[in-house]
């Protein structure tokens, strides 16, 4: 009797301490869209490792790439619920929460991705990453993937080119505009579909950097790109308020320096990649690189300026001269 009770003590004992002792670890979901390859993906591959070796059995990051678990227009929805932890969208794709990002998306306002970088370090870059904090969000930091290039079945030299061509772009009123602009008709689909779209021709063309055009093979069914530098596509990366506040003291400032770590990383590679899948491209022979004059540029820069004026009261003008002073 004895024995049995001292035992079932003992029983007792080990399950309350469990618990304790054996504490779950914190999991950290990731999900975003893009391949491995990729600035982003590498980053996100970063943060995991670096966090997993600093927090042993206390966090556990898990991430998901290539939209497996949450496509673009699903995952902020997702972190306010709970289901994931952190993303890191493109700037194009937070219409719904802020109208302020979607200075980002303005054709030709960055002169280069140095001047992105000084706009985005900026008391101003960085206040706007609290600017979807009203609808329970943080942006942590930018992580760059590079400028955009234009793809299609048919050289596109002129704006007059574009007329009539279908243009697959993400979730962005902007982006939306742009195209209407050089008589293009815009839709919005997810970044999953886009391989599929090109290759049905159900679009003619879309918009992407060099790392997302040659990690996704878009490449393979656009036989012209015209390197236009016309825009940004670059990332916030995100948790949910709730989230962020929730974890513990000890934990949370090294989840965020290994975050603003792998961000820096991120950056690195995004710079490598703009140079090294630029040219993977060029020697695949699958799609022919159109380079652009200063003068065919221009023809350009004027067609879809005037989505500068059309956005302005949302945007706001203060912020958009920011930006624009990034420049010198
Ligand atoms: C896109 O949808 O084209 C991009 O936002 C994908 C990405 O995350 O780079």
């Amino acid at each position: 009797k004895m024995i049995k009770t001292l035992l079932a003590s003992a029983v007792a004992c080990t399950a309350l301490a469990a618990p304790v002792v054996n504490a779950a670890p914190i999991e950290i979901k990731f999900a975003h869209v893009v391949a491995e390859n990729t600035p982003k993906g590498k980053m996100a591959i970063r943060f995991e490792k670096l966090v997993e070796e600093r927090l042993p059995g206390k966090v556990d990051v898990k991430v998901y790439p290539n939209s497996q678990l949450f496509g673009d227009n699903k995952v902020l929805e997702a972190m306010l619920l709970g289901d994931v932890q952190l993303a890191a969208p493109s700037l194009s794709k937070f219409q719904k929460y802020t109208k302020q990002l979607q200075v980002f998306d303005l054709p030709f306002l960055f002169e280069d991705m140095e001047a992105v970088e000084r706009f985005q370090q900026s008391e101003v870059g960085q206040g706007l990453l609290k600017s979807v904090e009203r609808k329970g969000l943080m942006g942590i930091g930018y992580i760059h993937n590079g400028m955009k290039q234009l793809s299609a079945y048919d050289p596109l030299k002129a704006p007059a080119d574009a007329k009539g061509k279908k243009f697959r772009i993400q979730t962005s009123d902007i982006l939306a505009a742009q195209f209407e602009q050089v008589g293009g008709i815009p839709l919005k689909k997810p970044f999953s579909e886009v391989f599929t779209l090109l290759q049905t021709k159900a679009v003619d063309g879309t918009e992407n950097p060099w790392s997302n055009i040659y990690s996704k093979k878009f490449h393979e069914v656009q036989p012209y790109i015209t390197e236009s530098n016309h825009g940004l596509l670059d990332y916030m990366v995100v948790t949910s308020k709730e989230f962020w506040m929730g974890l513990p003291d000890d934990i949370r400032p090294v989840v965020e320096k290994s975050l603003k770590e792998a961000i820096a990383y991120g950056n690195e590679v995004a710079a490598e990649k703009t140079k090294a899948d630029r040219q993977a491209i060029i020697d695949s022979g699958r799609s022919k690189v159109i380079a652009m004059t200063d003068a065919e540029r221009q023809q350009w820069v004027e067609a879809m300026k005037p989505v500068w004026k059309q956005f302005e009261d949302e945007i706001g003008k203060d912020l958009i001269d920011a930006a624009l002073a990034a420049n010198q």
